[in-house]
């Protein structure tokens, strides 16, 4: 039986991940951090595996622990999806976002490379290291010019996983993964916001969603999709990086309307910038106004991924369009309303 740990388990990708380990037959071992209201199982205890992970007290800014329980676990694979993940965030905690997605893989390849050096290292890379884009689409060649902390440290982690790979022979791959969502979805990632202010209005609600910048576009899959991914890369020969993408890029205002439209609502679009709202055509109900305290300092305008190295050499495909992953998200957030 092989061994795998995830860093992040409790998060969407980690909860996701785990499920499909477990149905390969992995022993899956997964770090927590501590808090006073650990711990925060809901996204495993959603999915069913709760009780069939193993967990462990872990931080990614504790090297000395990480150490302990690398050197004990010695894992056949290790994936770092623990992070400062909300890129709105980052400009207001910049050096803990540093912390934790810059310093804490490095952290984590030096503990491997000293306790554990075979086994096979997953660092989650992101298509916001490519910011202010230089080319369209973007893949693995695609220069990079992040446009917030989380991404600049976000480069950081990508080249240092790439430079254990070189220097020290290390087994380890990036992902540079778009966009991926779920009803498991944070909150405050813009997909997810939507999904649950619209299940509001629709169950009576009056409350319209506030939002900031409508034009951002984002190449967006399903996170069940993107973890098959993870785990194929890991399967290789050789360690290497991918791009996983749906080569589908749409903007805030068209997810908007997918997920409302799934909800049986006709949405009217009216007025420009700061002044753009949404209304229900069959209600009259205003489902969606700017707020601009959601803009953000610096943007990333346009994302959308060319993924051809990840189908030709992992056999890897998106399964889930942009319609029905509104559609998913919505009736999950309507449903369990
Ligand atoms: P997520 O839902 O926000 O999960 C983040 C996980 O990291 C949570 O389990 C969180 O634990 C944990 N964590 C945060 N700080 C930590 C620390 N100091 N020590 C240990 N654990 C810590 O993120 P996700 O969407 O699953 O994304 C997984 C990874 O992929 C992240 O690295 C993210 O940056 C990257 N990524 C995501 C996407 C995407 O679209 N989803 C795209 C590209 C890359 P708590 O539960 O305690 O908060
Ligand atoms: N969160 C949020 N909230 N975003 C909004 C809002 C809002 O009210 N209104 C508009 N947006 C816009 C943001 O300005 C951005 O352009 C876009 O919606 C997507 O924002 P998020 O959903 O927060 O995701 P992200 O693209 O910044 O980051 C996600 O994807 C990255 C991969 O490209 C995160 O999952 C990162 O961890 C991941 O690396």
């Amino acid at each position: 039986m092989k061994k795998a740990f995830i860093t992040g388990i409790t998060g969407q990708d980690g909860a996701y991940l785990a499920k499909l380990l477990l149905e390969k037959g992995y022993e899956v071992h997964g770090g927590v951090r501590r808090s006073a209201s650990q711990p925060r199982l809901s996204r495993l205890e959603q999915l069913g595996v709760n009780a069939d992970v193993h967990l462990h007290d872990f931080d990614l800014s504790e090297p000395y622990s990480m150490f302990r329980l690398l050197d004990t676990l010695k894992p056949d694979e290790l994936y770092n999806l623990a992070a400062q993940s909300f890129v709105g965030a980052s400009w207001t905690t910049p050096i803990y976002t540093a912390d934790i997605d810059a310093m804490g893989v490095v952290r984590i390849l030096d503990a491997l490379r000293t306790t554990s050096p075979e086994t096979r290292f997953y660092q989650a890379s992101t298509s916001e290291m490519f910011g202010l884009v230089q080319e369209v689409p973007q893949s693995e060649t695609t220069s990079l010019y992040p446009r917030s902390p989380y991404g600049v440290a976000k480069v950081y982690g990508h080249f240092i996983t790439k430079n254990y790979r070189e220097s020290f022979g290390l087994h380890a791959s990036s992902g540079i993964l778009f966009n991926h969502e779920s009803p498991l979805r944070g909150k405050e990632f813009v997909t997810r916001k939507i999904t649950l202010g619209l299940a509001e209005l629709a169950h009576g609600g009056t409350t319209p969603v506030q939002l900031g910048n409508m034009d951002a576009k984002r190449d967006w899959g399903f996170a069940g999709d993107y973890v098959e991914g993870m785990w194929r890369m890991l399967q290789q020969e050789t360690a290497d990086d991918y791009v996983l993408a749906t080569h589908v890029t749409t903007t805030i205002r068209d997810f908007f309307t997918y997920a409302a439209e799934a909800l049986g609502m006709d949405v009217e679009w009216e007025g420009e910038g700061k002044s753009e709202t949404a209304t229900d055509r069959k209600t009259g109900k205003l489902l969606m106004q700017v707020a601009p305290e959601f803009y953000r300092p610096a943007e990333v305008d346009l994302l959308i991924g060319d993924a051809s190295k990840a189908r030709e050499k992992l056999g890897w495909e998106p399964k889930v369009d942009i319609r029905q992953l509104a559609e998913m998200m919505a009736k999950s957030d309507y449903d369990n309303f």
